[in-house]
């Protein structure tokens, strides 16, 4: 295949040295209709598996904590792409306990921002007056992610303003240059106008190219990996591939870094689309039937503990209720549950216990004072 030029070179200087810049093509590339055809049968399995996934999602009464566990675990991925260590009960314990464990505040601190970012932009563009997807959404999405002390120096909430690069230690040595801040925002408006418009390819074909295209702008000093991988999300949304947002491509990319980098690099000097295209529809299918194999797996340890406990001796009105608070609050304190159940604290004591007599709860740690509670059953299936 004869390489097919996505974009041009600008030169530009970066302190006295002088670096050629990456302009990309406004969207869509020309695609050959040969080599797309090529993409049929994936093109379907994965249409297929979000089908099914949607399916596993209805089965599920509250959707709510399903969700809220798999936004954690795509956050959790997603900083460990950056580097960070913080695990799943690291973050669920400092959600509820407001405690960290081993790890550190601000590992936790980067989790969170993206759950708070990801929560934002479903909030936003639910609402009736919210704005679509745009430009400005994703600007206030990375004032979220920036938050905090390891952000403050990343322009949070703005378009960079300076010559960035991707890999080396100067421009002059990169892997990639993207293009000059200069031409940030009107790329990113034709972007935006590209996903807006009409047009004949498959949504999830043209998922594939939103993402490639953003990431090739890199708009912001920082985060525009995480920025990138909640616009997949926002768009199978947007593109009514999914009713909720259940499906996150972090596992993916971070299991197949090398190839996903090399796909980056492929498309920029080879214009090779389709071969990212077939990538990216392998890893949808793939990470579609792994959510909807966890939704069924969550779904049955659910209504099995429910049963259970409902056996137990001495299972009251109230630890039922706790019961059913724990998929979205997995991990609890007595003080926790007092507010979640606005109980007094013997009361949420004895509820507590009646769940680790069931076998649901179990303590973690040795501590003395505001002791954790995690149901474990339900967290393993999830890390
Ligand atoms: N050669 C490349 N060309 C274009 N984009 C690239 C290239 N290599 C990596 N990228 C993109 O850059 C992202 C990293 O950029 P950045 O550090 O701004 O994002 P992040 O959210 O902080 O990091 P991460 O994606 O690692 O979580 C990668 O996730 C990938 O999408
Ligand atoms: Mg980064």
């Amino acid at each position: 295949m004869s390489p097919q030029p996505t974009g041009r070179y600008v030169s530009t200087t970066v302190a006295g040295e002088p670096v050629e810049a990456f302009v990309p093509d406004p969207l869509p590339p020309r695609l050959s209709a040969q080599r797309l055809a090529t993409l049929t049968e994936p093109l379907r399995d994965a249409e297929a598996a979000l089908a099914r996934l949607n399916l596993a999602g209805e089965m599920i009464p509250s959707l709510e904590w399903f969700i809220y566990a798999f936004v954690r675990k795509e956050a959790l991925l997603s900083s460990e792409i950056e580097g960070t260590q913080a695990t799943l009960v690291d973050v669920l314990a400092w959600e509820q306990a407001e405690q960290p464990g081993a790890s550190n505040i601000d590992d936790i601190e980067d989790v969170t921002n993206y759950v708070a970012a990801v929560n934002h932009a479903f909030k936003e563009i639910h609402s009736q007056k919210g704005p679509p997807i745009s430009m400005r959404l994703l600007n206030d999405c990375h004032r979220i992610l920036m938050q905090g002390v390891r952000g403050a120096t990343k322009q949070p909430g703005e378009l960079r303003r300076s010559q960035n690069w991707i890999g080396g230690s100067r421009p002059g040595n990169a892997v990639f240059v993207p293009p000059p801040p200069e031409q940030v925002a009107d790329l990113l408006g034709d972007l935006e106008s590209y996903i807006h418009a009409e047009n004949e390819l498959a949504p999830l074909l043209r998922i594939a190219l939103v993402h490639v295209q953003f990431e090739t702008i890199h708009p912001y000093l920082d985060g525009n990996g995480r920025l990138g991988r909640m616009l997949i999300a926002l768009l199978l949304d947007h593109w009514q591939l999914l009713k909720s947002p259940l499906l996150y491509l972090s596992l993916y990319l971070k299991q197949n870094q090398a190839a996903y980098y090399r796909w980056l690099e492929a498309i920029r000097t080879e214009g090779d689309w389709v071969g990212w295209m077939r990538f990216f529809l392998v890893g949808v299918a793939e990470i579609a039937d792994d959510a909807t194999r966890t939704a069924r797996a969550l779904y049955a340890r659910v209504s099995e503990d429910r049963h259970l406990l409902l056996k137990t001796t001495g299972a009251t009105v109230t630890a039922i209720q706790l019961f059913e608070q724990l998929p979205e609050h997995p991990i609890v304190t007595m003080p926790s549950v007092t507010r979640l159940l606005s109980i007094s604290k013997p009361t949420a004591g004895k509820a507590i216990d009646v769940l680790i007599k069931a076998g649901i709860l179990a303590e973690v740690g040795e501590r003395k004072r505001d002791r954790l509670y995690r149901y474990d059953g339900y967290l393993g299936l999830l890390d």
